[in-house]
């Protein structure tokens, strides 16, 4: 059995995601949950509920919560990564600030996405550095921090041989949604997909060898990328403003006849539409705080109280994946997943050493990926942007340059000109002081 820990205990995901490994221990057995956090009252405050649902399917499994990373990671054999540096309150500037000039706001697509990538980037591979010093040698971080492209273009730079896999569930939600619309498991489904994470194309979307893609868009272009069902069997997903993301996909669809874009890419595509369906006063920072955030903590203070643990946190895909993942990499299972790796020639026209999101078989030595050959003309060329735009900002971190940051800033889509890249970056430097190195 596996000692794994989980770095970002204190995230409302936690309890998701180890109801998900409950649900799983006959795949994933476990010794022992180790939940390791800097902010140690908010772990606190969410550690009952975790043990709960711990206890509610083993007595054996050893639980552990600390703030010390060699309790936490000694002989660990699994770490899932989850930090949000600066937590919802800097995530609200990420969202609120770009808003102020006109532009999207979004905690992963645009100047909100790449002020997250300066603060996630160092904490990130300081983590890998103190897994590396106490786990397990074999040990490997299944990582879901974001900014995912940018912490995973950080990580191949500075610590290019850890035994780190940046995932995304994201592409696995939209499956999720495919599954519900095909009347599949999303598990029967079998896609090619190519992209930078949170900036892709699904190009085929096969059940038992049929290519389904032209039956989904047809779905789509009535209901968008959804059902009912799916909405419901989700809580997150269910949240008006993911509502309209799956059904935002509509309108850029069609600019793809053959491909299915990720949801995201309407950031980047149609940027001036969703600004204006955006309150620069109640981004979904608020969104969760005021939901997910208070829906957990009400529950974890009621069953202090009462003993009784309202189900009131949030089940779903996010959870399973990166169990699935765990599994595959545990025992050499081979399973595809999409996922993020090194190019190496997967996407024939991207550099060798961009980090792509691809179809990969999982081995217990880590992804194998799937070639997708040669990209048109046009999605390289947006690709090739979006993926100068991260490399420069990771650069920017590393190197402490202004003059790279504001680079990034500019190149990325969702930025018309370059005075409107420095007045964001010039107000986010303000308000990312305690975190940013200086640029
Ligand atoms: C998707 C993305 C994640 C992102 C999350 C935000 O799942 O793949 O990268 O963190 O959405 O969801 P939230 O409910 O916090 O807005
Ligand atoms: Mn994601």
């Amino acid at each position: 059995p596996f000692i794994l820990s989980i770095a970002g205990g204190g995230s409302t995901y936690t309890p998701g995601i180890v109801k998900s490994l409950m649900v799983r221990l006959s795949d994933f057995p476990l010794a022992e949950i180790r939940l390791y956090d800097i902010d140690s009252a908010r772990q606190e405050t969410i550690a009952p509920v975790v043990e709960k649902v711990i206890r509610d399917h083993s007595q054996t499994i050893k639980f552990t919560t600390t703030s010390d990373p060699e309790i936490a990671f000694s002989g660990a054999h699994f770490v899932f990564a989850q930090m949000r540096v600066g937590q919802y309150k800097m995530r609200e500037q990420d969202e609120k600030i770009p808003l102020r000039h006109g532009v999207v706001g979004q905690e992963t697509c645009g100047p909100g996405g790449l002020a997250y990538g300066l603060r996630t980037i160092l904490p990130m591979v300081e983590l890998i550095d103190m897994v590396e010093r106490y786990a397990d040698n074999n040990a490997w971080i299944v990582n879901y921090s974001n900014p995912a492209a940018i912490v995973a273009e950080g990580v191949r730079r500075l610590r290019p041989t850890a035994r780190v896999l940046n995932i995304c569930d994201m592409p696995v939600a939209a499956m999720r949604n495919m599954g519900a619309i095909l009347g599949v498991d999303r598990h029967k489904l079998e896609v090619d997909y190519f992209g930078l994470n949170h900036f892709g194309w699904f190009t085929r979307v096969r059940v038992d060898g049929e290519d389904k893609l032209p039956a989904l868009r047809r779905h789509i272009a009535k209901f968008g990328l959804l059902t009912e069902d799916a909405a419901q069997t989700d809580p997150q997903h269910s949240d008006p403003s993911w509502v309209k993301t799956w059904r935002n996909i509509k309108p850029i669809m069609d600019h793809f006849p053959d491909y299915l874009p990720n949801p995201y890419l309407q950031y980047y595509l149609m940027p001036n539409d969703i600004v204006e369906h955006q309150d620069p006063d109640y981004t979904r920072a608020n969104e969760v705080m005021n939901g997910r955030e208070k829906k957990l903590f009400a529950a974890a203070e009621e069953y202090k109280r009462t003993g009784i643990l309202p189900d009131a946190f949030h089940v779903g895909v996010h959870g399973a994946f990166i169990v699935d993942v765990a599994c595959s990499l545990a025992f050499d299972l081979r399973q595809r997943h999409l996922v993020i790796v090194e190019n190496k020639g997967a996407i024939a026209n991207l550099p060798y050493d961009a980090m792509v999101e691809v179809p990969a078989y999982i081995t217990a030595a880590g992804p194998e990926p799937v070639r997708m050959g040669a990209v048109p003309l046009f999605h390289q060329t947006l690709l090739m942007q979006q993926l100068a735009s991260e490399q420069l900002l990771v650069e920017a971190t590393l190197e402490g340059s202004y003059e790279k940051a504001l680079q990034a800033f500019t190149l990325n889509r969702t930025v018309p000109t370059m005075q409107h890249a420095k007045a964001i970056l010039d107000d986010m430097i303000e308000a990312n002081r305690d975190y940013w190195p200086a640029l």
